[in-house]
């Protein structure tokens, strides 16, 4: 693992982490590039080229981040004009780009064009029509996958859970065929592919295949009408384990997508991992200010909070939390919570620690939708990022200063 204790210390890489908290102070996110590339091969070893892996930029968008997936090979997965210029700014190639997102602006998709990405997702007939419209503006055709909901339970969290009928997300599969066929009469648009997204943090492949196995038979009623389909995205959403699950088998789950795919014949596959790329590549590194004795447990009062890290707060979510530096005192029942004026800003519940005021914790599992969903509610500035490769580290992420986060704010003249 890239994350490991050596003689009770907590190393990332070669990299002590109480050091590199010691020089860059907390909280802190502390990246391995080595488990990133493990994690990208992972997937690159088992599809080869032709095939299509489009990192979802979502997941953790720094640049170096970026820059190495990029150097890869990677395509990337946007949602957002921003993540478009970041991928382009870290070096990622645009044709190698897909576009997804359920409201993309007249602006966004405009700037895509004239960027030549690979694909748009579409997500509705409506999106489909305004796509042609902007394309029509450019004289350019629009390369076109259209984002089906396939409706299956990934069961995973309700807030992260996205292919059933009841989400936002996708054409509904029974209108998936109408909006087809209205793609192939479109002067500007250029219908490739379908592509679907069940959900996020699910450890098992069955629903997964399931989805494919919908998908597959659109492709086979599509092509039955006469509309060429060349591509199936799958999306990303593979799992991965924050407590004791069983890791998804991410090798024997691609061989048997493509196993599927073959069936069927002509098809280029793509994939848009977010999490398993970047999630237990990453920590996120606090103090404790305080430990404070509460009457039914005891309470860790860290430098990290909710706005550094909000999927405990938003998802429920567990993330192990252990001490930087191993002690032998014995563990007491704690929560580890966060500065923030919000009952909802805890880390961690009923945890088992020992750890006193000055003590370092590392947050495990904190390299996806940590950083990305950070804010600085309570004016409190983002943390800092660095990468670790080997024995070096090096600041991706500078800490934001207080100045920086009322930047651009006026103060208005009082009318008396
Ligand atoms: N493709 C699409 C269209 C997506 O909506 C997402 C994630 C992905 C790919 C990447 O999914 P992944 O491989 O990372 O599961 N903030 C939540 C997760 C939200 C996921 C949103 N969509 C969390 O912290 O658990």
């Amino acid at each position: 693992m890239s994350f490991d204790y050596h003689d009770g210390l907590l190393y990332a890489e070669q990299c002590s982490v109480a050091a590199l908290a010691a020089q860059h102070g907390t909280p802190l996110y502390v990246y391995s590039q080595q488990q990133i590339v493990k994690n990208w091969q992972q997937f690159a070893a088992v599809w080869p080229a032709p095939h299509r892996l489009c990192y979802a930029v979502k997941a953790n968008s720094n640049l170096a981040v970026l820059n190495v997936l990029a150097q890869l090979g990677a395509g990337f997965d946007i949602v957002s004009g921003g993540e478009l210029a970041r991928v382009l700014a870290a070096g990622g190639r645009a044709d190698r780009v897909v576009f997804s997102g359920v409201a993309k602006s007249r602006a966004e998709m405009a700037a895509a064009l004239e960027q030549g990405i690979y694909c748009f997702n579409v997500e509705s007939a409506a999106e489909l029509e305004q796509l042609n419209d902007v394309a029509r503006a450019h004289q350019i055709t629009a390369p076109v996958s259209l984002r089906v909901n396939p409706d299956v339970d990934a069961q995973t969290h309700p807030y992260i859970s996205t292919g059933l009928k009841s989400n936002k997300f996708g054409i509904a599969m029974r209108h998936a065929r109408d909006v087809a066929v209205r793609a192939q009469d479109l002067p500007h648009i250029q219908l490739q592919g379908v592509d679907c997204h069940i959900g996020s943090q699910i450890l098992t492949a069955a629903p997964f295949l399931d989805a494919a196995d919908r998908m597959l038979a659109l492709i086979t009623q599509l092509r039955g009408d006469g509309i060429t389909i060349s591509h199936l995205n799958m999306g990303g959403g593979i799992g991965i384990p924050y407590q004791h699950e069983q890791a998804l088998d991410v090798s024997a789950y691609l061989l048997e997508l493509q196993r599927r795919a073959d069936a069927v014949g002509g098809l280029t596959l793509m994939l848009e991992p977010g999490r398993s790329i970047v999630g237990n590549a990453g920590i996120l590194v606090t103090e404790v200010i305080y430990h404070k004795a509460g009457d039914d447990k005891d309470f860790l009062l860290v430098d990290a909070g909710m706005n550094d890290l909000m999927r405990p707060a938003l998802y429920q979510a567990y993330h192990d939390i252990i001490p930087v530096k191993q002690s032998s005192a014995s563990p007491m029942l704690v929560d580890v919570v966060g500065p923030v004026c919000e009952t909802g800003d805890f880390l961690g519940h009923a945890r088992h620690l020992a750890a006193a005021a000055g003590d370092l914790l590392a947050v495990m599992n904190a390299g996806a939708y940590g950083f990305t969903m950070s804010s600085n509610y309570n004016t409190r500035p983002r943390a800092a990022e660095v990468m670790v490769v080997g024995d070096n580290a090096h600041v991706i992420r500078e800490r934001e200063t207080l100045s920086e986060l009322w930047k651009g704010e006026h103060i208005v003249e009082l009318r008396r």
